[in-house]
């Protein structure tokens, strides 16, 4: 297995850009099941979990061609299989957007039943409930959800919690249901406008996506379209994050920085200077130590779960101490125990975590256990005193685009060891 080898103590210094968002990129790639013709997305990130999601659609029947531009032209009309694996489900739960687009389109869908993950349990109870009012029956057989439809007709749905991908999943489903479907107590996440402006380029009729309540008019069917994935918001604040905590300056394009607001307030307590236009970030951190910030997780537009790793490694390293309540997800402090390794001093009680700053951290040997905790390891290792060693970095490259290339291009002393 890869391992990243980091050598802490650098500066972060000069300006990078921002890859396209996985969150944006994965709904997208799902909802080109419901197409009737070719669509071409364009700024994909090269990470592991889109080329799931190709292959879970190239299982399917899906055609999926690349050219010289790094465009990928995906055409999914007539699908032979409705069905997504337990292989490919157990590597990436978002396997699950693919349901409302096959219910919706072939009116049927056999998904293998996501199990728990790093990071939570995770269950999909409100995406399977949403798409039962919206006229589908479904069952559970042998570890698979298996869902069947004539034809989805319209409704009003609140779904029971907050929920990004059954937002998404809905949203999709409802684009071909008859009549009006109005969602409430719905996701707000940027990613869900991203998908209602790229369902509306395909000739869907959704409005409100962003507010409480989204409407979708369904229509008889979609066309083709092209469309371009915008910046990754979570990339971007990791990377100011790791400004903050080496003392950089830097940059980066490509973002829009109203995605990231509360994220940006709470960099600013930091005492992180921070000035922005409407696409770039640049932060330059000039105090010996970031001050201290509480944080509560939540859905948009409050602070974003994941964040909430990164922003740990600021806090380990602060002039006091700081609180942080994770209330999206009842596992995400896996980090921690590794961060302790490095010399944080953070202690941990059912969803509240008690961070002492200390004076600095020293490389060590540690596992990362998901994608935003190995972002956070990889964070405490640049500025760490010593080497530090990331195992299991097949977490990271799910969601960052050649990370150890963007941090070294900033003065970052990072190596990629083989197998
Ligand atoms: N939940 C349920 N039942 C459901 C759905 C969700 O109880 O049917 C619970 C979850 O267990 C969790 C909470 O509701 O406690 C919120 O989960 P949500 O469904 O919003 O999460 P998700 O859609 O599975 C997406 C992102 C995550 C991000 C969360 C929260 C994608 C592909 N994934 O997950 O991204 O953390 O929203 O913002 O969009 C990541 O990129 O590292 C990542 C984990």
């Amino acid at each position: 297995m890869e391992k990243l080898l980091i050598n802490g103590g650098a500066c972060l210094k000069g300006t990078i850009s921002c890859s396209g968002a996985k969150n944006a990129a994965l709904p997208m790639i799902a909802a080109t099941i419901l197409s009737d013709e070719n669509v071409v997305l364009k700024n994909l990130p090269y990470l592991q979990d889109i080329t799931t999601m190709f292959e879970l659609l190239g299982s399917m029947g899906a055609e999926i061609l690349l050219n010289e531009n790094m465009d990928f032209t995906i055409s999914t009309n007539e699908l032979k299989e409705k069905e997504a694996r337990y292989e490919l489900v157990k590597t990436m739960r978002a396997s699950i957007l693919v349901l409302g687009p096959l219910v919706a389109k072939y009116g049927e869908a056999r998904i293998a039943l996501p199990g728990g993950c790093a990071i939570g349990t995770r269950p999909v109870n409100f995406h399977l409930d949403a798409l039962e009012q919206l006229g589908a029956s479904i069952s559970l057989k042998n570890g698979y959800i298996e869902a069947r439809a004539k034809k989805l007709k319209g409704t009003s749905i609140k779904f029971d919690g907050v929920t990004v991908t059954g937002t998404e999943n809905i949203m999709m489903a409802a684009c071909l249901a008859e009549g009006t479907t109005i969602l409430t107590n719905v996701a707000k996440e940027p990613e869900i406008i991203d998908l209602a402006q790229f369902l509306n380029a395909m000739g869907a009729k959704i409005t409100g996506a962003g507010t409480d309540e989204i409407i979708i008019e369904g229509v008889k069917g979609l066309h083709g379209t092209e469309y371009s994935i915008p910046a990754d918001r979570i990339e971007a604040g990791t990377y100011l994050v790791a400004a903050v905590i080496t003392k950089g300056d830097i940059k980066i394009n490509g973002i829009n920085p109203k995605r990231l607001t509360k994220v940006l307030d709470k960099l600013v307590e930091t005492g992180a200077k921070i000035t922005t236009t409407n696409d770039s970030i640049s932060l330059k951190m000039d105090l010996e130590k970031p001050k201290p910030v509480d944080i509560t997780t939540a859905p948009f537009p409050e602070f974003p779960t994941d964040m909430q790793a990164q922003f740990s490694v600021i806090n380990a390293l602060a002039d006091g101490v700081s609180n942080i309540y994770e209330t999206v997800f009842e596992n995400r402090y896996m980090h921690i125990q590794e961060l302790n390794r490095m010399g944080c001093d953070i202690q941990v009680s059912g969803n509240h975590a008690v961070i002492k700053g200390v004076d600095s951290l020293y490389g060590a040997e540690v596992m990362a256990t998901d994608l935003r905790a190995s972002a956070s390891l990889i964070l405490a290792g640049l500025c760490a005193k010593g080497k530090t060693k990331v195992d299991r970095i097949y977490h990271i490259d799910r969601g960052y685009e050649r990370i150890e290339e963007k941090l070294n291009y900033l003065g970052a002393n990072i190596t990629r060891l083989p197998s």
